[in-house]
This record gives structure tokens, C-alpha cells and sequence, in this order.
């Protein structure tokens, strides 16, 4: 299976959001990654409930790939109409109970993911690789774009994969922050399986989207 794309909204031409994500559609991306904060769990806010449902209107094929920053997800699911074809990540770290959070993201149609800040030990997925579609590796410090690569990412995707690989468990790895044209390819060789692309590629300054994207393909396929 080739590497898949997840370009983040938030780096997109905020102005403009219905061509853009109707572009990605047309360049066959497979997911929109919509980074949801709550100027709690990170010290930022980005888009409301109610733009996260709304980016659903453009979309022919592209699924979303809903990133939740907050404390206590399950309280939004509602209001961002969670279902059939979404992938959604809550973050070990914000949530009391995360084994109900993805249950609930499971009973709505949607694929729960579990995320995992820079912090936060790898082998903390153990214990949810039976009931996640993926896991999400933040290799930046969660809430900003532009930032540079957390310490020791490299090294953390490898554990992960090996710790993945060794469960038998059909489990994807999505990685994001700072996923940058010098670093994505490596990262595909350590074995990320979906790549959020933001400021550092596809949204960097370099190409034009459609241009980008094919790059992006190249390098991870
Ligand atoms: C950061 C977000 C990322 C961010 C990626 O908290 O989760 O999705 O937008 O942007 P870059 O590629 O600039 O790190
Ligand atoms: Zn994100």
C-alpha cells in the first residue's frame, strides 16, 4: 500500500478552504487533516465544531482525518457529526477514559485512532492496539504548525513500528508535525503509513498544491 496524504487544513489558504480542499479531492489525497483544539489541552484554537462538520460539504472522496487537541473529546462528537469514514484521533493524554472514547468513535462508523504526544513512552499503545485503526505519532509538540521535529521522532516511529509489527496487529501509523520534504521519506522507511502534511511540504512556500502533491507521493511511495 502506497503512503497516504493528510494535508492540514489549518496550513491551508484559511480564505479560500472550499477550492482547496476541492483541489486535494481532485488530486486524489486520501484524508483532510482538521486539527480541533480547545486552548486548554494545547494553548491554541484553530477551527469550531461546527467548521469541522462543515468540511464535509466539498468533499467527494477525500474522508476527514479529525485531530482532537482537547480535554475529554467525546464532548464534541455530536456537534462535529463523527461517522461513517472518519478517522478520528483523541490524545492518550486528554482523555479520563480513553478505552469509552474510542468505543464510542467505533459505535458511530468512524476509525479510532489513539494519539501520543512527544512525551508520552511509545509503548503506552499497548494497550490499545485491539481497538485502534491507527496511532498517531506527534512529532511536534501538539497545537502549532511550524514547528521543528520533536526530539528523538526518528527513533520513536522505529519503536513503534517494531512494537506494532510484533502485535500482528493490522494497525496504521500516521505522523504529525513537521513532516517535511528532507524527512518524509525517512519517515516512510521507519514506517509511517499516513503523513500530515502542513507548512514544511505540501503548505510550504516550494510548489503549487498539485505540484506538491505529486512530490509528496514520490518521496513515500
Ligand atoms: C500541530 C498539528 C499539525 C500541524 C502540522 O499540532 O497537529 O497538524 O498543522 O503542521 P506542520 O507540518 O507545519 O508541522
Ligand atoms: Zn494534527
Amino acid at each position: 500500500m502506497r503512503g497516504m496524504l493528510s494535508p492540514s487544513v489549518m496550513c491551508a489558504d484559511l480564505l479560500n478552504l472550499s477550492s482547496e480542499i476541492k483541489k486535494l479531492d481532485e488530486l486524489g489525497v486520501e484524508y483532510l487533516h482538521i486539527d480541533f483544539m480547545d486552548n486548554k489541552f494545547v494553548p491554541n484554537i484553530t477551527f469550531d465544531t461546527n467548521m469541522v462538520k462543515s468540511f464535509k460539504k466539498p468533499m467527494k472522496d477525500i474522508k476527514r482525518d479529525i485531530h482532537i487537541m482537547a480535554f475529554e473529546p467525546q464532548q464534541y462528537f455530536d456537534k462535529m457529526e463523527i461517522g461513517n469514514g472518519d478517522m478520528v484521533s483523541v490524545h492518550f493524554e486528554a482523555c479520563e477514559n480513553p478505552h469509552d472514547i474510542l468505543a464510542d468513535i467505533k459505535s458511530r462508523g468512524a476509525d479510532p485512532c489513539i494519539a501520543i504526544s512527544p512525551d508520552t513512552p511509545v509503548e503506552t499503545v499497548c494497550d490499545f492496539l485491539d481497538e485502534v485503526y491507527a496511532v498517531l505519532l506527534m512529532t511536534v509538540y501538539p497545537g502549532f504548525a511550524g514547528q521543528p521535529m520533536a526530539p528523538r521522532s526518528m527513533e520513536r516511529l522505529a519503536e513503534l513500528k517494531r512494537i506494532v509489527e510484533k502485535s500482528g496487529k493490522n494497525v496504521l501509523i500516521e505522523v504529525d508535525g513537521h513532516v517535511s520534504w528532507d524527512h518524509c521519506g525517512e519517515m516512510r522507511q521507519n514506517g509511517a503509513d499516513i503523513f500530515v502534511a502542513g507548512s514544511s511540504s505540501v503548505y510550504g512556500k516550494d510548489y503549487p498544491i498539485d505540484e506538491a502533491v505529486k512530490k509528496f507521493y514520490e518521496l513515500v511511495k
